[in-house]
């Protein structure tokens, strides 16, 4: 990987142990919320644990520089996903390794790691301080550094991100939405970190303005090497950025594929739905059928089958492994016919 003109490498990058492993390796990953926690629900439910299964034993792998896009309809598990890997949130189970660090996915992130992993959201407005100015919500990340060598990397940030260094001295509100969604970026990059969780960063943004974010992180990853994990909730963003591509059904990986396979050949009867839905992959157009169902008390079997078009009796009383790249009964017994 080359520096970018203008780019200073940290003194201490983490090197990754095993140039030929994945940059990112997600093994088993779970996380339960307990809902039963607080003392009104315990009141209202009168006391029986009721557990929300948000991601359950998801693995998948990114390499470096390469993109791994997480789709699937709201409530399916992406943002938890997002969260503990940025360090947001700890797992109930779960490993994880990044850059040759092994962790166990509910126990703090080693020093090594913290600042190499930083997370883009989706509302920009949010996620920065209204009361702080550009230069300083930028610096956040390297706030330890002399002030002359900040500021001369905040003014870099920003030409990196097609702002003008005379923008650090403004407040986030004498921004557009895409300007701001720029500036987190910016704020994203500060430490040179180079895995980025990008929870569904355009989404808020008028479509114009998207595709400009987009090619934006495109250029960036290209220039720096940048590693992403990338969420969106909309299959013609994620055909766009994704190497590879994870749908996730009610917290389970139902198909892993790379992006240009999956979206000429999907696999798996619910990736099949939420394409048939978009325009131009070629696939016959169809609405996205029935509803996510509740994951508090999901249906038995594949959690699918309720709103499968190719459900069979096995289906609905046996969960389908994940094998192959997909979780199907349907495409496991025609993967073992064409063998
Ligand atoms: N803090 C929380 N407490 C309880 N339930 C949560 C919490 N965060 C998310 N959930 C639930 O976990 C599931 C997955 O949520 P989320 O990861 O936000 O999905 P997505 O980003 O795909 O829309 C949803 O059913 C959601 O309601
Ligand atoms: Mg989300």
């Amino acid at each position: 990987m080359t520096d970018a003109p203008g780019i200073s490498r940290p003194a201490d990058p983490v090197q990754p142990t095993d140039p030929a492993a994945p940059y990112v390796q997600v093994r088993g990953l779970s996380h339960e919320f307990d809902l039963s926690e607080g003392l009104i629900s315990r009141l209202t439910t009168g006391g029986t644990p009721r557990v929300l299964r948000a991601v359950n034993d998801v693995s998948f792998d990114i390499r470096q520089g390469e993109t791994f896009a997480l789709v699937g309809e709201s409530g399916s598990g992406k943002s938890t996903i997002a969260r503990i890997l940025a360090g947001l949130l700890a797992a109930r189970a779960g490993e994880i390794r990044i850059d040759g660090h092994a962790m166990a996915a509910n126990r703090p992130r080693p020093a090594a790691l913290r600042t190499a992993i930083q997370m883009v959201f989706q509302d920009p407005f949010a996620s920065l301080n209204p009361r702080w100015r550009v230069d300083r919500l930028i610096a956040e990340p390297i706030r330890d550094m002399p002030a002359p060598a900040r500021i001369e990397r905040v003014h870099e940030l920003l030409r990196l991100v097609g702002l003008d260094p005379l923008d650090s001295a403004k407040f986030p509100h004498q921004f557009s939405g895409g300007q701001r969604q720029r500036i987190a970026i910016a704020r994203s990059l500060a430490a040179n970190a180079p895995f980025l969780v990008c929870d569904e960063p355009t989404s808020a943004l008028d479509v114009s303005v998207q595709a400009q974010i987009l090619n934006l992180m495109r250029t960036l990853q290209g220039q720096l090497g940048l590693t992403y994990l990338f969420i969106s909730h909309n299959l013609a963003v994620v055909r766009y950025m994704a190497t590879d591509v994870g749908v996730l059904y009610l917290g389970r990986l139902v198909e892993v594929a790379p992006a240009d396979r999956i979206f000429t050949s999907p696999r798996h009867p619910y990736t099949r739905m939420l394409l048939e839905a978009v325009p131009g992959t070629g696939l016959p157009r169809a609405e996205v059928r029935g509803e996510v169902p509740s994951p508090i008390t999901p249906p038995s079997g594949c959690t699918f089958h309720p709103r499968c078009p190719l459900a069979e009796d096995i289906c609905r009383s046996k969960v389908p492994e994940f094998r192959d790249g997909v979780a199907c009964h349907v495409a496991h017994r025609a993967a073992t016919a064409a063998a």
